[in-house]
């Protein structure tokens, strides 16, 4: 499989259907509370780093009210950080002591969030860097902690970073053969110097093809594959290679950060997170939403109020998210608003960024809807085909005979993001 519009294969079908996914960043940075990368802000060495393993202790890690959060937030798949930058593993990986079955806590991380979240019906994902700062024949570069310790520059001589690839596709091995079925592997990610040809990616694709014929791969080892993954922003457009529009997923964070980080403010509101969903879904997008659990095993508040905003919003208005994409071509978006349509129910969905007063104009589109209604509660929206200067003064707008008007309540629905859902002909 490569880069399509939806994938036709029926097994990754799911991928567009689903449109949300959880994305979860968790590791001993949780600790230090200032963001993954917080290795690299700091300059922090192995040694300095390592009193975070040596504390690591998550005591109130249930990954089932983690996997409860997502369901009810009209999530439909996660991906979880096996590993991050830092080196650190979830899972009691055979290759290597760095992992969380031997910090205090003691136990494997990822194989009970596997079953919780695949016991609740979400697809599994996992998420794995490229990149390792703790691992011995990672060679030191402008991107690692180390980049400005001339000893640790030297030591690169001593390094074989061929040998750390080795372990890296080992890993992707033990991951893709004992968690049973993977629907997501989501690498990241490739840089001058560290791309496809160190990472040996040609390789280790064929490898994750043999073991999981069916999953989705990521574009970051450095070669395009099932899905393009723009991060902290919402393409202009359906993203495209090389002029075709491709499957594609943008992963946003809750706040400014992926991993845990107490001080940091900019918690996003849950109309902007559901604007940006709605926003993906009407250019053919996905949404991979973040949130950095706590130390001891928890979503903080923050996140948790984020996630049951947008599933009170998801409730009723989740048949304007799932199996849903662009509207048609020749559909003129409104002011302020976003279309999504379903091609199989052919429904389409027009969402409203801003409350008009009180009609919305629908150029070209007089012959072609039957019903309308607001989706929330099923209340009609009057089609108007034209407006009547008795209803309105004595005042008529020139208007074209193929508009549509559609006549809203005064007053906004009590909804984050109302959405007009219309029945076409
Ligand atoms: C960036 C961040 C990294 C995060 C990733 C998610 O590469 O640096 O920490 O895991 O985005 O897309």
């Amino acid at each position: 499989m490569t880069l399509q519009i939806a994938p036709t294969d029926g097994e990754t079908a799911w991928f567009t259907e689903a449109r949300l996914g959880l994305f979860i960043h968790w590791g001993l940075y949780a600790l230090p509370a200032r963001q993954e990368w917080v290795r690299n802000v700091e300059k922090v060495s192995n040694e300095d780093y390592e009193k975070y393993f040596k504390h690591f202790d998550p005591d109130l890690y249930d990954p089932g009210l983690w996997a409860d959060a997502a369901v009810n937030a009209g999530m439909k798949y996660f991906v979880v950080t096996t590993k991050h930058h830092e080196g650190f593993c979830l899972w009691d990986s055979q290759l290597t002591d760095y992992k969380a079955t031997n910090t205090p806590y003691g136990k494997d991380l990822l194989r009970p969030m596997v079953d919780a979240f695949r016991g609740r019906g979400l697809k599994t994902g996992f998420y794995h860097s490229l990149l390792d700062w703790h691992h011995p024949d990672y060679t030191v570069d402008d991107f690692h902690p180390m980049r400005d310790n001339p000893a640790a520059r030297e030591a690169n001589a001593q390094k074989d970073l061929a040998r750390y690839v080795e372990y890296l596709h080992g890993q992707t091995r033990e991951l893709l053969t004992e968690f049973g079925h993977v629907d997501i592997l989501w690498y990241d990610f490739s840089y001058e110097g560290k791309g496809k040809e160190q990472w040996q990616s040609e390789k280790l694709i064929r490898m994750i093809r043999e073991l999981q014929p069916h999953i989705i791969l990521n574009d970051r080892l450095g070669i395009d594959q099932d899905v393009k993954t723009p991060e902290q922003f919402q393409p202009r457009e359906w993203v495209k290679v090389n002029g075709q529009p491709v499957v594609w997923e943008a992963c946003q964070t809750l706040s400014g950060a992926w991993g845990y980080h107490r001080d940091e403010e900019s918690w996003k509101s849950v109309e902007q997170l559901l604007h940006m969903l709605v926003d993906g879904v009407s250019k053919g997008g996905n949404l991979l939403l973040n949130v950095g659990p706590t130390g001891r095993g928890e979503f903080d508040r923050r996140a948790l109020d984020c996630l049951r905003g947008m599933g009170d919003w998801m409730k009723r208005h989740s048949r304007a998210i799932y199996g849903c994409t662009q509207a048609p071509e020749g559909y003129k978006t409104p002011q302020d608003c976003r279309y999504t349509y379903n091609p199989k129910t052919r429904r389409l969905y027009l969402h409203l960024f801003t409350w008009p007063y009180r009609h919305i104009h629908l150029d070209g589109m007089a012959d072609v809807v039957e019903y309308a209604q607001l989706l929330n509660d099923a209340s009609e929206v009057k089609l108007l085909r034209s407006i009547p200067e008795a209803a309105y003064g004595s005042m008529s707008e020139e208007r074209e005979a193929s508009t549509l008007t559609l006549e809203l309540p005064v007053k906004k629905p009590d909804v984050t993001v109302p959405v007009i859902e219309i029945f076409l002909k």
